[in-house]
C-alpha cells in the first residue's frame, strides 16, 4: 500500500466518523439537515438516484409498496399535523408529524418495528388515548394498514412518480372519497370542519366543488387558501382527477 492510498483511506475514515457523529447528535428540537431526499421507487425506473425527478416513463407504482411521500405523509398531515395538535407550532408532547424527518425523529419510528408509540396511538381502543382524538374520526383500517406496511417495509422516504394517470373513470366513490379521506377529512370532518368546510359528506364536497373552492384550493389558486394546508401540493394526477370530476358535474357516482 502506498503512502498516498493509506492517507486517502485515513481521510475517508475521518470523514465517515465526522458524518456519523453529526448525524447522531439528537437534540429534540433540532431537526437533522439536510433533509432526506425522497427516493423514487416507481417500477420501470427504480434507479433510486434520489433526485425525486422521475423520468415520467415508469410503468406504474408498485401496488404492494407503501410510498411515504404519496401515501403516508398525507395521512399524517391530514390527521395529525394540524394546529393545536402535531404541527411545528403546537408540537403536543414534542411530537411534530409534518415531514419525514420530524415523523421519524419525534414520532420515534423504528423501521420494521410495529410496537412504537405511533402505531399504539392509532390502533388503541382506549377512547382517552386514541389518536386522532374525538371528535375527529379514527383512522380507517386501510389507513392504519398503510402506515403499518410502510414501517414494515423499512420506513423509507420513498416516492413514486410513475407516469400513468387514469382520468378516464373518475367517480366520487372510487376516487374523490379516498382522496378526501387520506388528505383532507382529518381537518374537514363533521365534528370539526375547519374553515367551515366539511369534506366528510357528499353535500359538503359538492358545495365547495360548485363554488370553485375545491379546485382552487388544491390547485393553489391565488385568493383561496392552499390545500392540503401546510403540506405539499397534491400530485398533478390527483388535481387533474378532481378537475375532471367537477367538470363532469361533481356527481355522487
Ligand atoms: C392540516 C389541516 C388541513 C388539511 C389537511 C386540509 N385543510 Fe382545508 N382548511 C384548513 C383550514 C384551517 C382552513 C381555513 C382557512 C385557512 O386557515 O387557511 C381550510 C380551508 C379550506 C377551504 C376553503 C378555502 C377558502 O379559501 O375559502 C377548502 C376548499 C379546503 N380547505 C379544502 C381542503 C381540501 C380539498 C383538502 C385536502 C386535499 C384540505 N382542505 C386539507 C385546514 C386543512
Amino acid at each position: 500500500m502506498t503512502m498516498k492510498s493509506s492517507a486517502r483511506i485515513f481521510l475517508g475514515l475521518l470523514l465517515s466518523l465526522l458524518f456519523v457523529l453529526a448525524s447522531c447528535k439528537h437534540d429534540p428540537d433540532v431537526i437533522p439537515t439536510p433533509p432526506v431526499t425522497p427516493i423514487d421507487n416507481g417500477n420501470g425506473n427504480g434507479n433510486g438516484n434520489g433526485n425525486g425527478n422521475g423520468n415520467g416513463n415508469s410503468a406504474s407504482c408498485d401496488p404492494d409498496t407503501a410510498y411515504f411521500q404519496n401515501d403516508v405523509l398525507p395521512l399524517f398531515i391530514s390527521n395529525c399535523a394540524m394546529s393545536g395538535c402535531h404541527d411545528a407550532g403546537s408540537h403536543k408532547e414534542g411530537i411534530i408529524l409534518d415531514s419525514y424527518q420530524n415523523i421519524m425523529v419525534t414520532g420515534n419510528i423504528r423501521p420494521f418495528r410495529l410496537d412504537g408509540k405511533i402505531m399504539e396511538a392509532i390502533t388503541t381502543s382506549d377512547p382517552d388515548d386514541r389518536m386522532p382524538p374525538a371528535p375527529s374520526p379514527t383512522m380507517t383500517s386501510a389507513q392504519i394498514n398503510l402506515i403499518q406496511n410502510w414501517i414494515s417495509q423499512g420506513a423509507l422516504n420513498n416516492l413514486c412518480t410513475a407516469g400513468n394517470c387514469d382520468t378516464s373513470n373518475v367517480t366520487y366513490s372510487g376516487l374523490i372519497v379516498p382522496l378526501m379521506q387520506n388528505q383532507c377529512i382529518g381537518c374537514h370532518n363533521t365534528g370539526n370542519p375547519r374553515g367551515g368546510v366539511n369534506l366528510e359528506t357528499y353535500a359538503g364536497v359538492q358545495s365547495v366543488a360548485l363554488d370553485g373552492r375545491l379546485f382552487g384550493s388544491v390547485n393553489w389558486d391565488t385568493g383561496i387558501s392552499a390545500m392540503p394546508k401546510n403540506s405539499n401540493k397534491m400530485a398533478d394526477c390527483e388535481i387533474a382527477q378532481i378537475r375532471i370530476w367537477i367538470q363532469n358535474g361533481s356527481q355522487n357516482n
